[in-house]
């Protein structure tokens, strides 16, 4: 309250002040503007009156005199004149003049002025024919008046100011200020204190952004609250999981604190123009959704490459910008990269030359001497970004993401041998004869054989790496340690599953109807499909199958419906174009197939193609009853593991590919051959028609394999590997 007391005599204090300077100015102006009145109107009468008067005195005829004042005395507040002689004596006067009056100074051809007492206003003008002067008095009575008028207008003015600020400050104060910081200081209390958990901050009002930084207080208090619980929770249970905290503080131990710097083409955060604005997204990246947390719970740096059409304008001088943008964890280091690069080294050698070669999905690859001429100079144009990021930093740890790096690991070493350098290849790697078609297979190998620690899914595909090496390199493999020694320098070749976080507490379910509703869904049974539209991903074979699953079991017409979330992706190839086209085509010519009059609106297939918010799918791994991954090949899929980690109320089932690094972990998941249309099939009808226990069971297990063999698990054993490497002999 005394707050507001001040606040107010401190504005009234102020109000004051400047209204009674304003209405000083107004008085000041005013005054000034009557006398010029007076002094112009007495001019003017003297000047008129001046023969008239001097020839009416000549014979003193102080009537006529009297009579002219009468005649412009009700015009022009005419007083009175007298004619005086030059040392100001009356001559002839009107009545009720004074008896004397100053004349002119000598020279002046008229002198104006009020008189002492300020009831009266002079004009004195030299007389023409005779010594002496003429004096025209007009009342000035109204000059004083008009003053005062002023004066009482100001305080009216300024009481009503008073009153008004007084009223809306203590209102804003009251309501504006004092509440929102009452409700806001017990909604924290009860943060505090753990009783509201969970709820929304308090309207802030005028306080809006302080209200939502201590949102973020209170989340960070309640991530570290349900950290400190569950940390508490595996003590309890001698259980060794793996958590944010955990991670952070094993790579702190691990790499004497040294930061960790990501490289991965896809950046995390892309900043687009939109409706005006600014937006940010997410991309449909498995890569992004595993390396993320990492970054997360550690901190350090992501070097990726700027894709987004507004990332000029969001990053400092050093092509930096803090993110997530809502609580900032890390920095992302954005690359530019010409049209040109664009083309030769992503779409060209990358996805059009690599991810056919090392993906079995009957797409033939492309091997252009211009994508392979970019592909390098891109890697370079990386490895200076990485080169700059890490100056000054004593052996720097660098996790080096994906086949678009593979030169990558060997520009690094080369500049800095000290730098720990891992390269994690999130495809599958084929056997020695399908990768020996790449022209430039050796500058690969060697190449990625720059890192001390090389990681695949999957031991397999260490395998097949190995054998590639040794078919067309110089170099001993120790096939007991599985390391490739090739001059001075050895690599470690591991399988490192790569993860996601579970999902828990997630807030309330959304609703399944609506979600449905959204995207045009109808029917009781809700199979889902996430993908970007890929043609390693099966997406066709999997419509194959329900067309199969719904032509023996035309009781579910009607009931099952299946949601595919499809991603446009690396569109500029003509081969992912061709894929959209296929994938709508045949969801239409199954949907026409099956359309009923009994089921009206209902459609077996509901493609919703277009990129989805990671929070949007998030909904939906949370409400499908059944998740279907049919991959051709593929590295891990991560979207079985994303479905199995949602925070669910009920056990789902999951249909997944035997062909994707996920299925050797999710053994109860119904493991399928994507080209089998008979088995895909099968297996949805057993997923449809599973019982509940079975469900649980399989369930329970395939969560608890995902719980164990989590994302920070994944990034603790990299990190251990690439800590342990003895520098200048690489893994051992
Ligand atoms: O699955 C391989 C992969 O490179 C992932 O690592 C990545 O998340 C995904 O493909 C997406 O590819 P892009 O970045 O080309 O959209």
């Amino acid at each position: 309250m005394r707050v507001t007391t001040r606040l107010v005599v401190s504005i009234v204090f102020a109000a004051t002040l400047v209204s009674a300077g304003w209405t000083m100015l107004q008085v000041r102006n005013e005054r000034a503007n009557l006398l010029e009145e007076l002094n112009h109107r007495g001019t003017l009468l003297a000047e008129s009156l001046r023969e008239t008067t001097e020839l009416l005195a000549k014979r003193a005829d102080t009537k006529a005199l009297t009579r002219i004042v009468k005649k412009f005395g009700g015009r022009h507040h005419l007083r009175g004149i007298s004619l005086h002689s030059p040392d100001g004596r009356s001559l002839v006067a009107t009545a009720g003049l004074p008896e004397s009056s100053p004349p002119p100074p000598a020279g002046a051809a008229m002198d104006c002025g009020l008189i002492p007492g300020g009831a009266l206003h002079r004009c004195a003008v030299p007389l023409e024919n005779s010594p002496g002067f003429l004096s025209v008095f007009q009342d000035a009575t109204h000059v004083e008046a008009r003053i005062q008028e002023v004066w009482r207008r100001g305080f009216l003015r300024l009481l009503t100011q008073v009153l008004l600020i007084t009223a809306i400050t203590f209102w804003i104060v009251r309501f504006d200020i004092l509440a929102p910081i009452e409700k806001t200081a017990e909604w924290m209390r009860l943060q505090r204190s753990g009783e509201g958990q969970g709820s929304a901050p308090p309207p802030g009002g005028l306080l809006g952004p302080l209200a939502s930084e201590a949102a973020g207080l209170a989340k960070s208090l309640e991530s570290a609250r349900a950290a400190a619980a569950e940390e508490a929770r595996l003590r309890h249970s001698g259980q060794s999981l793996w958590t944010p905290d955990r991670l952070k503080e094993h790579a702190k131990e691990r790499l004497a604190g040294r930061p960790i710097l990501v490289v991965a083409n896809r950046e995390p955060y892309l900043h687009v123009h939109a409706e005006g604005k600014i937006k940010v997204l997410r991309p449909a990246s498995g890569l992004v959704s595993g390396v993320e947390p990492i970054l997360m719970a550690c901190g350090g740096t992501w070097v990726g490459h700027g894709s987004g059409d507004a990332d000029r304008e969001t990053v400092d001088s050093f092509e930096r910008v803090r993110v997530p943008p809502e609580e900032p964890h890390y920095s992302l280091r954005r690359v530019w990269l010409t049209k040109e690069q664009e083309e030769g080294y992503y779409y060209g050698f990358s996805n059009e030359g690599l991810w056919p070669l090392c993906h079995i999905a009957h797409a033939r690859p492309q091997f252009r001497a211009e994508d392979w001429n970019q592909y390098h100079s891109v890697n370079r144009l990386f490895a200076d970004a990485v080169l700059t990021e890490v100056e000054g930093v004593d052996e720097p740890c660098v996790l080096i993401q994906d086949y678009h790096f593979a030169l990558l690991p060997r520009m690094i070493k080369e500049a800095r041998p000290d730098a720990r350098v891992s390269l994690f290849w999130h495809i599958p790697w084929p056997n020695p004869e399908a990768f020996g078609i790449c022209p430039w297979q050796r500058d690969i190998l060697d190449g990625m054989l720059g890192a001390d620690v090389l990681g695949f899914h999957i031991q397999y595909h260490c395998n097949n790496f190995l054998e590639t090496v040794d078919r067309a390199l110089e170099c001993r493999i120790d096939w007991e340690r599985f390391a490739v020694r090739r001059g001075e320098h050895s690599t470690l070749v591991k399988p490192y599953p790569i993860s996601v976080a579970m999902q828990e507490d997630a807030g309330p379910l959304p609703s399944k109807d609506e979600l449905m509703r959204s995207v045009g869904a109808k029917g009781t049974i809700l199979g889902l499909g996430v993908d970007r539209l890929d043609y390693t991903k099966g997406i066709v074979e999997r419509f194959l199958g329900i067309e199969r699953f719904l032509e023996a079991n035309p009781t579910y017409i009607g009931r099952f419906v299946f949601v595919e979330l499809g991603a446009p992706s690396r569109t500029n190839i003509p081969r992912y174009r061709e894929l959209v086209n296929e994938v709508k085509l045949e969801a239409a010519r199954i949907n026409a197939r099956f359309v009923t009059k009994d089921a009206k609106g209902w459609a077996p297939i509901v493609l919703a193609i277009a990129h989805h918010e990671r929070t949007e799918v998030a909904r939906w791994y949370r409400i499908a009853d059944i998740c279907v991954v049919t991959s051709l090949h593929d590295g891990m899929n991560l979207v079985a593991k994303e479905y199995i980690a949602a925070d669910r109320e009920e056990s789902g089932a999951l249909v997944l590919s035997r062909f994707t690094g996920a299925a050797r972990e999710l053994r109860d998941a119904l493991i399928v051959n994507p080209y089998d249309v008979e088995r895909v099939a099968d297996a949805l009808r057993e997923a449809v028609e599973m019982e509940p226990e079975e469900r649980r069971r399989r369930w329970e297990s395939m969560r608890e394999a995902v719980r164990e063999n989590n994302i920070y698990r994944w990034g603790a054993r990299l990190v251990d590997d690439l800590a342990r490497v003895r520098l200048g002999l690489g893994a051992v």
